[in-house]
């Protein structure tokens, strides 16, 4: 399962970078929003300079027209560039037609399994089933990307399944079983990963008896 960092941060983008995990970034509107950015051309491709990954970079207009065009903006940025489309009627237009001009696309807010269907039909490049966002109104979001892989493999489908939306370990762990090619995971999360308290105990221990040594 391949690593992106959900967010719009460039210390928190670089750290995981460093860390030699990441394989791309996902962004979205509310992120690019919390950074307080004022340029979103530059402060894209700055994100593209960190990482040789994809990093999704989202579309703000909702009519077909005017997703494609901005797609093809935005694809024009950097070759890293996968422009996210929301799952709409006008959504699924611009995938294809972004496809066949052989742009890269994430179908994003994503709910359903038939939604993740049609995104593949439509040839997305990932579709991004939200997992967290199910959870919180009690659905279970694992089930979701379940369904999905079960489907896509029906089909052998080439879309990939980008896992977001993910709130804790736990999410990361149950997309691994499920499957998932791809999970988006914000930075506490990606630090979280590393911890447990044994190993933190267990260290201490061994630092310890060692000066005994
Ligand atoms: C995915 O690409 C989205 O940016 C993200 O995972 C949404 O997560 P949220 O539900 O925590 O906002």
């Amino acid at each position: 399962m391949k690593f992106f960092i959900d967010s719009a941060n460039l210390e928190q983008i670089r750290s995981i970078q460093e860390l030699g995990l990441l394989d791309g970034v996902t962004t979205n509107p509310s992120l690019m929003a919390k950074e307080g950015i004022n340029n979103v051309d530059e402060h894209y491709q700055a994100i593209c300079k960190i990482t040789e990954g994809d990093v999704s970079a989202e579309v703000l207009s909702t009519s077909y027209e005017e997703m494609v065009q901005e797609g093809r903006h935005l694809a024009k940025l950097a070759t890293n560039i996968v422009v996210k489309v929301p799952m709409t009627f006008d959504g699924l237009k611009a995938i294809r037609t972004l496809k066949q001009e052989g742009i890269r696309t994430n179908c994003t807010l994503v709910f359903t399994p038939i939604q993740a269907l049609l995104a593949a039909k439509a040839g997305a490049t990932y579709v991004s089933p939200f997992i967290g966002r199910l959870d919180d109104i009690s659905s279970e979001g694992i089930k979701l990307i379940r369904q999905i892989k079960k489907i896509f493999r029906n089909y052998q489908l080439p879309t990939y399944i980008l896992a977001a939306s993910i709130r804790h370990t736990l999410h990361v762990v149950q997309v691994a079983l499920a499957g998932a090619d791809y999970v988006t995971i914000p930075y506490p999360t990606f630090i979280s990963l590393v911890k447990h308290p044994l190993t933190d105990i267990g260290l201490e221990k061994f630092l310890k008896d060692a000066n005994k040594i």
